[in-house]
């Protein structure tokens, strides 16, 4: 009997975030893949897994490396592909986690599409999870988005030019991975007079959770990579 490989979403860092389903599928299969940027490096969703199902997990640790060379990253999803296919050949059941939702930003999709085309034998099913970006704007307990407001979600790591262009078109703008150009996304806030509207969120559900409107006290200062900013252009209610 083959295996299957679930997709699973663990949600942004709260282990209570976690679906019945995903907690399930957690407690039931029989290996937990790993994604990690480096080797050495803790991984965020096994954490937040570990401490949902507060089990022991029977892990296998994939290297994804947080680069944008695109011959490196095919190599290497590959080659993650190759290891978990087989291992569902051999019949066991796999859970590859995600921080979140795997079908958002999620290295898993590239897995996804790998399976689906060069192991079609292979059964694999998701499971969603909450995103990042919705369980922040829980944490500061405004909407993201009312009535025929717009909203544009950027991955904050490609240039300033497709920032501008969301914050001039949309209502709402989300900005995924914000932490390495934040500064210069300070100043173009600024010059779009939209300070104040702007709010910084890093870590949401971890223990040491933080959020902020004063965007300029930051500047200069290291970011964490689990962080995203919101901007409303019609304002906070109550920050
Ligand atoms: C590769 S994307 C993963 C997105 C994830 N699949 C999701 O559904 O939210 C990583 C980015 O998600 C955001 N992120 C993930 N967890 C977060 C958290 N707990 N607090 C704030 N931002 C978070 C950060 O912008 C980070 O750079």
């Amino acid at each position: 009997m083959k295996g299957k490989i679930y997709g699973l979403g663990v949600g942004p860092g709260d282990p209570e975030l976690l679906t019945l389903r995903a907690y399930r599928i957690l407690t039931e299969v029989d290996l937990v893949c790993v994604p990690k940027s480096k080797a050495e490096k803790e991984s965020l969703a096994l954490s937040i897994a570990a401490k949902a199902v507060n089990k022991e997990l029977e892990t296998m640790e994939l290297v994804f490396p947080m680069t944008h060379d695109k011959q490196i990253l095919k190599e290497h999803w590959d080659l993650a592909t190759e290891k978990i296919a087989e291992k569902a050949r051999e019949g066991k059941n796999i859970a590859f986690i995600t921080i979140g939702d795997p079908m958002f930003y999620s290295t898993y999709a590239y897995v996804l599409e790998r399976v689906k085309r060069q192991y079609p034998d292979v059964e694999i099913e998701t499971i969603p999870g909450i995103t990042a970006f919705t369980a922040c704007a829980s944490v500061i307990n405004e909407p993201l988005t009312e009535g025929d407001e717009t909203l544009a979600v950027i991955p904050a790591a490609y240039g300033i030019g497709p920032i501008r262009e969301a914050l001039e078109k949309n209502d709402n703008v989300v900005l995924m991975k914000v932490n390495s150009l934040f500064d210069e996304v300070v100043e173009l806030i600024k010059e779009l007079d939209l300070l104040g509207k702007a709010v910084y969120i890093s870590r949401a559900g971890y223990p040491d959770q933080f959020y902020t409107t004063d965007l300029e006290s930051l500047v200069g200062i290291d970011k964490n990579y689990m962080s995203l900013m919101i901007i409303r252009k019609a304002g906070w209610k109550s920050l």
